[in-house]
């Protein structure tokens, strides 16, 4: 594969859904600083990580964005939608993440940065009422509004290529639907302004229709859907999604791990959270909230694997809370108490107090998908990146396989990606041959 992927010539146009929230501008924000030498992007496995080629005893640890052909943070270039009509810097400021000293030195340059008018409605995110949101006859109107959006944004800005992320809302529980089957049943529900094509959906097809990789960091359906991945597969497209993985999940996806691997069992897990934020009010919503509380339960049952080891895992209790607790603001709170089992039975806690700020954890998962999409695109893959679960909740994958959650069996399939992208050897971790006279 090494030799037909071209490299990253021109600007990497990167185009935000949700470009006010606290997400996106912590991202678009953080991206600035470090453009201009102000801010370190720590937490970007494609700005810090290395990859080790070859045996452990030839010390060979290139950095990640050297070893593969990467667009560099110099040449992105944002664009985005928001349902409220405000720049960036107020954005920014709002969303109250970033303290407005570091925002000092780039706010003219955010303060230029204005989302287009969003494709909104209210019926899928109960508690927001968009301000700044397009009117159409049709969802297929709406798509091809968007998808002259995204034309113009290119011919404005003269970026070469340009990659779509979803950093909006959580938008409400949706199940199964057949207008999600098919292309041509998806297209002819844009047609009918079927009730199970919600916004995210919209913005999807415009982008795979307009030639864009696309990744979701909400729990919402988005492109998870049959339509829209062979849409994807139909356009040469790579899509990855569901849902950033960042706080409680991420440190449930290494906690579990370990209990399986020792062979401890699990008695119940319970996950509360205290946030103050837009989106802890928009998951306040009972809707909203069952689209998060099917992603953040499933990775314990995956990891866990009940049916295989039943006397460890087959009746634990797992309950997942988010309350909205204005009080607190942005500074979200996760508190974990796990009950466990070793040794003839014998109980134990583990208790974690997770003070974290979710943004901050977030704005690198965006960068790293973008620069990673990008690449697979250029790379001619396609539909679902199963190597980019490391960075999300709800991973998702082929319908004849189990998501992978383990967030160092994720590692290691993306590292070993990178090497099989680059025709390198990949690494087994066998390492008998160390020991082989
Ligand atoms: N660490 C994290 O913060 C984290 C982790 C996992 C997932 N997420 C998900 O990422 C998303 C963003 O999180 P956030 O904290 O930035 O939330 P936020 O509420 O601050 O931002 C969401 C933004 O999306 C905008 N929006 C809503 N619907 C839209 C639409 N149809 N078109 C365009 N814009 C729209 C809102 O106006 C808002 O500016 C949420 O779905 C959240 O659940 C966040």
């Amino acid at each position: 594969m090494k030799d037909n992927i071209p490299s990253p010539k021109g600007k990497l146009g990167v185009l935000v859904v949700g470009m006010n929230g606290a997400v996106a501008t912590t991202f678009i924000a953080g991206l600035l600083a470090i453009k201009k030498g102000y801010g370190k992007p720590f937490g970007s496995l494609t700005q810090m990580g290395t990859i080790r080629l070859g045996k452990r005893s030839e010390m060979k640890f290139p950095k990640i964005k050297e070893f593969v052909p990467l667009a560099g943070v110099e040449d992105i270039v944002i664009g985005g939608w928001d349902i409220f009509d405000q720049n960036i810097y107020d954005g920014a400021l709002e969303s109250k993440v970033l303290d407005p000293k570091d925002l000092d030195p780039i706010q003219d340059e955010l303060k230029e940065l204005h989302p287009m008018p969003a494709v909104f409605d209210n019926y899928y995110v109960k508690r927001l009422n968009g301000t700044y949101v397009k009117e159409g006859a049709t969802k297929m109107e709406l798509a091809e509004q968007l998808r002259a959006d995204i034309r113009e944004f290119k011919s404005k800005s003269g970026v070469d290529r340009l990659v779509m992320i979803w950093c909006g809302s959580t938008e409400i529980f949706m199940g199964h639907s057949e207008t999600h089957d098919s292309i041509d049943q998806f297209e002819r529900g844009l047609h009918e302004n079927d009730i199970n094509i919600t916004p995210s959906m919209i913005y999807t097809y415009a982008a795979l229709m307009e030639g864009l990789p696309y990744a979701n960091g909400a729990p919402n359906l988005t492109v998870d859907i049959p339509a829209l991945v062979d849409l994807s597969k139909a356009k040469v497209l790579p899509i990855a999604g569901k849902d950033f993985k960042t706080g409680q999940t991420l440190i449930k996806t290494v906690l579990a791990p370990m209990l399986k691997a020792r062979m401890l069992g699990l008695q119940g897990w319970f996950s509360t959270n205290i946030l103050g934020n837009r989106d802890g009010e928009v998951l306040d919503d009972p809707y909203s909230f069952k689209t998060k509380e099917e992603s953040k339960l499933s990775v314990l049952e995956h990891i866990l694997q009940p049916e295989l080891y039943p006397e460890l895992y087959k009746d634990f209790y797992h309950k997942v809370r988010i309350n909205y607790y204005p009080p607190r603001g942005y500074s979200k709170e996760g508190w974990d108490n796990i009950d466990i089992f070793g040794w003839l039975g014998y109980q134990m806690q583990i208790k974690i107090d997770f003070l974290c700020r979710d943004s901050i954890l977030a704005a690198p998962i965006v960068l790293d998908l973008v620069l990673f999409l990008d690449l697979a695109k250029r790379a001619g893959m396609k539909g679902i990146q199963e190597w980019l679960s490391f960075y999300f909740k709800s991973p998702m994958h082929a319908p004849e396989v189990y998501p992978e959650h383990d967030l160092f069996i994720q590692l290691t399939k993306l590292k070993n990606t990178l090497r099989h992208m680059m025709g390198e050897k990949l690494i087994t971790h066998l390492g008998i041959e160390y020991y082989e006279e």
